[in-house]
């Protein structure tokens, strides 16, 4: 069995791990997440969402929280752009706040594309060519994440060829990296390789990302069958924070302290120090009165208390 050496894993605690939370997050204490992670090593953090206050308020603080961040030389900060008005939000501060990578976000899944983003997917397309036009021409990557790539809460199971489709799409207006999101964890390993697969056929496996929520507990399986496939770019969150407010009954995306620990087990290099990933992951689950979601951070702090 062949898998790739080296993993690059984006920490999107910040966004999507935050943005489903009831209880306000005050921005200092999502600046200092963000500090945490890239001290730990993370050097892909996904900061927040450029989207409507009404839709999510956690991410209302947007701006507040890009100008906080202090910047470390080769961390790359994306932030969630869905529209026109959101990208112009995004860029409306000094170049150097600037994100280096916008996320635009659509769906395999008709119901789940009106119940996110209030539009069909093809009126997302067409939201969506203009900010990746715009992204590009100043010189900002852009990512497309694709949801419901395995099931979809209103829909049930999603057809592979309908993830096709939505990559076509995706790369027919510019989007340079696509992430394959099982929103709600129902996915298993077999059923995420066929979503990849299609996905596949459009896109480069350099430029294709996995995002598994962990509803089911099945995202490190999922993880481990998409190495397989030569997929070395994955988006966790760091204490297994997460969910999003659209898809019912969806929570966290798998632990980053639970993937680091399996990659560094098979000798896979991540550039994370688990130890500082799981103090950034108590750090944040303390300032939200709970225990991080992660059985590696469990396991590792009672092994600490000797
Ligand atoms: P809309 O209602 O279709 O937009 O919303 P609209 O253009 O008709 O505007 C309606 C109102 O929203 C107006 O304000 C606009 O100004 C405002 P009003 O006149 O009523 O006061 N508005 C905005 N405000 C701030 N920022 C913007 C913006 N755009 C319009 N960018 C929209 C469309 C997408 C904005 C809305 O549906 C929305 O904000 N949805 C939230 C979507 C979201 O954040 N979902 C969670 C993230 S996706 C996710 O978690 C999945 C992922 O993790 C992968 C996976 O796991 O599947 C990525
Ligand atoms: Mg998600």
């Amino acid at each position: 069995m062949k898998f790739p050496s080296r993993v690059k894993l984006v920490d999107v605690g910040p966004r999507d791990g935050l943005q489903n939370e009831k209880q306000a997050v005050p921005a200092e204490v999502k600046i200092g997440l963000v500090h945490r992670l890239q001290e730990a090593g993370l050097k892909e953090i996904e900061v927040t969402s450029f989207v409507s206050p009404k839709w999510v308020p956690q991410m209302a603080d947007n701006a507040e929280v890009m100008h906080g961040i202090r910047r470390r030389a080769g961390v790359r900060y994306s932030v969630l752009t869905p529209n026109m008005k959101g990208f112009e939000a995004a860029l409306a501060a000094p170049r150097e706040e600037w994100p280096d990578e916008i996320v635009v976000f659509g769906a395999a899944s008709e119901a789940f594309s009106q119940k996110n983003i209030n539009c069909s997917i093809a009126e997302s397309i067409e939201r969506f060519r203009p900010v990746a036009e715009a992204a590009r021409d100043k010189g900002i990557f852009v990512r497309g994440a694709m949801s419901c790539t395995v099931g979809c809460p209103y829909e049930g199971e999603i057809a592979p060829e309908r993830v096709g489709m939505l990559a076509k799409l995706m790369k027919g207006i510019g989007v340079q990296h696509v992430g394959v999101a099982d929103t709600i964890g129902v996915g298993t390993p077999v059923k995420v390789l066929r979503a990849l697969e299609a996905t596949l056929a459009h896109y480069g496996v350099d430029e294709v990302s996995g995002h598994y929520h962990d509803t089911y507990g099945q995202a490190l399986s999922n993880t481990l069958a998409s190495l397989e496939l030569g997929i070395w770019q994955y988006d966790t969150s760091v204490g297994g924070l997460g969910g999003c407010p659209f898809a019912k009954g969806a929570t966290g995306n798998v632990a980053t302290e639970d993937v680091v620990y399996m990659l560094h087990g098979m000798g896979i290099e991540t550039g994370i120090d688990l130890d500082q990933l799981i103090d950034a992951g108590v750090y944040i689950n303390q300032a939200l009165g709970r225990e991080p979601n992660s059985r590696v951070s469990k396991a590792i702090r009672t092994k600490r208390q000797g």
